[in-house]
């Protein structure tokens, strides 16, 4: 297997490479690329250096799977020069994930969805993927009618950029490039993206639309998202409206039966998901899972994980796991 990195020096595309080798993937040759300002660099692997390439160069030595992770105006250029070598694609940037015939996968939901003539495979956003993660089993089980989210985002969503930011601000200093129009440390900023037309912002539109692509469902979306001063870790309030009542234990055992899901709530102990209880760890935490009694089916529910890590890094390497498994039968 040859497997490319595109967009290797970044939070993400660093974090791709930890878990390739973490998990193992039977990786015969590894190609990094970047910008053209890291060309001849180096970044390690497996504890060996291994030198920056441009992308042009990496589509020339034909990879069998691309993973992205260099922003979408990069995706969109070189994405479909890849595939039409017959490359397989996963990108993690939002330039595939709204056209039609471009699968939206979190593979323990929707492998399957990526068909044979499938070349450009989109990762979802990161609150995205863990929003479904917990919804997906609950709607296979009774139907969503509606659900309300709320996003606690992490500045490492913005990638180094927003961490920079956290960092300066909380040293007392002001970042010369920051990626919030407002300080963030000691703040929240109700504000993800850009405001579109009707008021919602882009990271809002994403929820919205991305969780009913994966879920093959027409669920009502409502979304606020907020970005707060923590360094890593999304987590989101959410209420559901079911389609029918439901059974709050049988809910509870679903989801401690799911892979991928680990259920923390016991408010006894005062244990509930954090975002430094959900730090570098894989799984997606679900607590403060308690009925809504101010409407018919509601259920609310806390859910918090690793940006980095489930929420864009390994998700995309689980879906090069499945592309493998599924078309080299290694
Ligand atoms: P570079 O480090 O050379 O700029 P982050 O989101 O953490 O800032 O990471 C973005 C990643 O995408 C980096 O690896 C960056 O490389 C890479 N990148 C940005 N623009 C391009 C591009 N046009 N072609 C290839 N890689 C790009």
């Amino acid at each position: 297997m040859k497997i490319a990195v595109i967009g290797a020096t970044g939070l993400v595309g660093q974090k791709m490479l930890q878990v390739l080798a973490e998990r193992n993937l039977p990786i015969d040759e590894l190609i990094v690329a970047a910008s053209e300002r890291s060309i001849g660099k180096t970044t390690n692997f497996k504890g060996k250096p291994y030198t920056l390439i441009s992308v042009e160069d990496a589509i020339e030595k034909r990879p069998d799977i691309a993973i992205f992770s260099a922003g979408a105006d990069a995706s969109l250029k070189y994405a479909p020069l890849f595939a039409a070598k017959g490359t397989y694609v996963v990108d993690n940037s939002s330039a595939w994930r709204k056209k039609e015939g471009f699968p939206l996968v979190v593979p323990e939901i929707n492998a399957s969805d990526i068909t044979t003539d499938t070349h450009i495979i989109a990762n979802p956003n990161c609150s995205t993927i863990e929003l479904v993660m917990a919804l997906a089993p609950m709607h296979r089980r009774y139907g969503i009618k509606r659900i309300v989210v709320s996003t606690y985002q992490s500045v490492s969503g913005s990638g180094i950029k927003g961490l920079n930011q956290l960092h300066l601000e909380q040293r007392g200093e002001k970042s010369e490039n920051p990626a919030y129009p407002h300080q963030i440390h000691e703040n929240i900023i109700p504000h993800g993206g850009n405001f579109l037309e009707d008021g919602n912002t882009t990271e809002e539109e994403k929820l919205i639309f991305e969780t009913n692509k994966i879920l093959h469902s027409k669920i009502a979306v409502s979304a606020t998202v907020a970005r707060v001063p923590v360094f890593g870790g999304h987590s989101e309030s959410v209420n559901v409206e079911f389609s029918q009542p439901y059974d709050l234990q049988e809910i509870r055992s679903i989801l401690e039966k799911t892979p991928g899901i680990i259920v923390a709530d016991n408010p006894s102990e005062n244990l509930y998901p954090t975002p430094l209880i959900a730090y570098d760890k894989d799984e997606v935490f679900v607590g403060r899972m308690r009925r809504d009694n101010s409407i018919a089916n509601g259920f609310n529910f806390w859910v918090v994980s690793d940006n980095i890590r489930k929420g864009a890094a390994t998700n995309a390497v689980q879906i090069a796991e499945y592309l493998i498994k599924r078309f080299f039968d290694l």
